[in-house]
């Protein structure tokens, strides 16, 4: 059973608190400059997840409004979101927040009409790949040296947007 949780929009505000978890959990982090990017872009939609101790997760996509067709799943979406990012705080982790917050990033995506969802996944990453799966994401791509550092290529997951709560 997790603590109480809910989740708000990210502002400038939360940037400090947010990078400090963005530091801990990935060895390459996005920088202060590319959160402001990002949570100035209208078409995103970055979350912050509270509990009464502060922040302790955030996540975020992206809304594209470009018809797209995949031919694993031979349909046509009229709009669709790029998960951006999702993050726990590594002490909070594998305690149901993270499926709290996905949770809300799905249904706010379908409030705007969202039909599917995509991501960029580490091969090495096996706890987000599980996490993913649980929501019922499939491999539907592979992008090469997506991540130069350690030329290591990307999962491209995807799933449409009718799912229930894992
Ligand atoms: C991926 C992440 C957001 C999941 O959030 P979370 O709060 O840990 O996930 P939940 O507690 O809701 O767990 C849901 C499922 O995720 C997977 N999972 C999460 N943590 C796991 C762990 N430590 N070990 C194994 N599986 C794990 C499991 O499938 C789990 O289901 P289960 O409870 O039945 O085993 C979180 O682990 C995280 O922040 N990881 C570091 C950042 C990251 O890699 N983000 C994704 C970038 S693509």
């Amino acid at each position: 059973m997790i603590s109480q949780c809910y989740c708000t929009i990210m502002t400038e505000k939360d940037i400090d608190t947010v990078l400090s978890i963005e530091k801990r959990v990935f060895k390459h982090p996005w920088s202060r400059e590319f959160f402001h990017l990002i949570v100035s872009d209208m078409h995103n939609c970055m979350l912050t997840l509270r509990t009464d101790a502060g922040v302790i997760g955030y996540g975020g996509y992206h809304l594209l409004k470009n018809r797209t067709s995949f031919l694993s799943t031979r349909h046509q979406y009229d709009r669709m979101i790029h998960l951006i990012n999702i993050a726990i705080a590594p002490q909070e982790q594998h305690n149901g927040f993270g499926t709290f917050l996905m949770n809300t990033l799905i249904r706010r995506a379908r409030a705007s009409k969202a039909e599917y969802c995509y991501l960029e996944v580490r091969p090495t990453n096996e706890n987000a790949f599980s996490f993913y799966r649980k929501w019922g994401f499939s491999i539907i791509g592979i992008i090469e040296n997506y991540y130069p550092h350690e030329c290591e290529n990307a999962l491209v997951m995807g799933s449409e947007l009718y799912l229930p709560s894992p």
